[in-house]
């Protein structure tokens, strides 16, 4: 297969710091073309936004989008109407219907969607995923938090509505909880802190059951200074499973057992090149199912203000 021609929408924070360097070490796809409004790469060929980009008469066969997810719907659709396989950033849009609309979209095209969750790709994932499938879980409880002003400095998108506020980082957990889980598992309760100037929460406390019965709790916090928590704790009857790191490491019965540096977006695009020959569409939308529902049954608290 010749290797793919793609571009890139959207050069800010992640497509710096993860997808440049990822395209890169990847076989079978090569980055040929970028369309930001606000900057450009040495190298490449460089355009304003995917209009122009698709106008172009440059030759791409995938674009992938890494802009924020308020305004993506439009990008995807003229990529998928041109007839280029898409790569979505998490989340996948801002909105359910809007993707569900995509994945038509593609199907009809006959291209591939792909909306990525590059938590999943964390290195535990997949062995934690076997355990449990073994194992009696108890329960199940997830702390993720960060500090929001040294992970997103001045993102404006990100308290405005489809920005997700501190769902953006604890999307990331609900991806992994959703694949990790041998069975499904439903919202109970919702507790929301809107900071009083903001349109987006900062803060989020939430209760789950599975259909069997077992607790699953989670606790987003974007006000946490120094040490930064991105843990997942699974009680089962054969002892205690914790994922740190945001998954990329892997302690079992106190034992650490996965230790791995950050090859996340590698797996992405690698699973990009592979599902594309036919034509797959790959679009789970069950973390941000867990996030609209959170939305939906949300007790909403205003707390205090936040500037950045
Ligand atoms: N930051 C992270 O650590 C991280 C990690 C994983 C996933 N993600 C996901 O990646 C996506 C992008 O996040 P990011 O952190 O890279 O954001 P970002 O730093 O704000 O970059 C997004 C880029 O998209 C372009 N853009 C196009 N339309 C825009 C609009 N209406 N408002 C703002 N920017 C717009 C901007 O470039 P121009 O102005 O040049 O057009 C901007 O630089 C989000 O869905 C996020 O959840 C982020």
């Amino acid at each position: 297969m010749s290797t793919l021609r793609l571009g890139i929408v959207g050069l800010g924070k992640i497509a710096r710091d993860q997808h440049l360097g990822a395209i890169e070490a990847t076989d079978g796809i090569e980055l040929v073309a970028v369309a930001s409004r606000n900057a450009a790469l040495e190298g490449v060929h460089c355009f304003h936004d995917i209009e122009d980009m698709l106008a172009s008469g440059v030759e791409l066969d995938a674009i992938s989008l890494c802009t924020p997810p308020q305004g993506r719907f439009a990008q995807a659709k003229a990529a998928i109407e041109a007839g280029k396989h898409v790569m979505l950033e998490k989340p996948p849009g801002a909105t359910l219907s809007e993707v569900y609309a995509l994945e038509r979209m593609a199907r009809e095209k006959g291209v591939s969607l792909y909306a990525t969750w590059h938590s999943r790709a964390a290195a535990a994932v997949e062995p934690v995923r076997n355990m449990l499938a073994k194992r009696t879980i108890r329960s199940v409880s997830v702390e993720w938090k960060e500090d929001v002003r040294h992970w997103h400095p001045g993102q404006a998108w990100i308290w405005e509505p489809g920005g997700l506020g501190v769902f953006d980082p604890g999307i990331n957990a609900l991806s992994i909880v959703t694949r990790i889980m041998p069975e499904s598992f439903h919202l109970t309760a919702s507790d929301l802190s809107f900071p009083a100037n903001r349109a987006a929460p900062i803060a989020a406390s939430l209760t789950f059951e599975t259909a069997g019965g077992v607790p699953v709790a989670a606790e987003f916090d974007w006000r946490q200074t120094g040490p930064q928590t991105w843990d997942i704790r699974i009680e089962t009857d054969e002892g205690s499973i914790v994922m740190t790191h945001g998954g990329s490491r892997l302690i079992v019965d106190d034992v650490a057992q996965i230790v791995e540096d950050d090859r996340e977006y590698r797996r992405l695009y690698e699973r990009f090149v592979e599902i594309i020959p036919a034509r797959v569409v790959d679009a789970d939308l069950s973390p941000l199912v867990h996030v609209a529902d959170a939305f939906m049954l949300g007790r909403r608290n205003t707390v205090e203000a936040f500037e950045d």
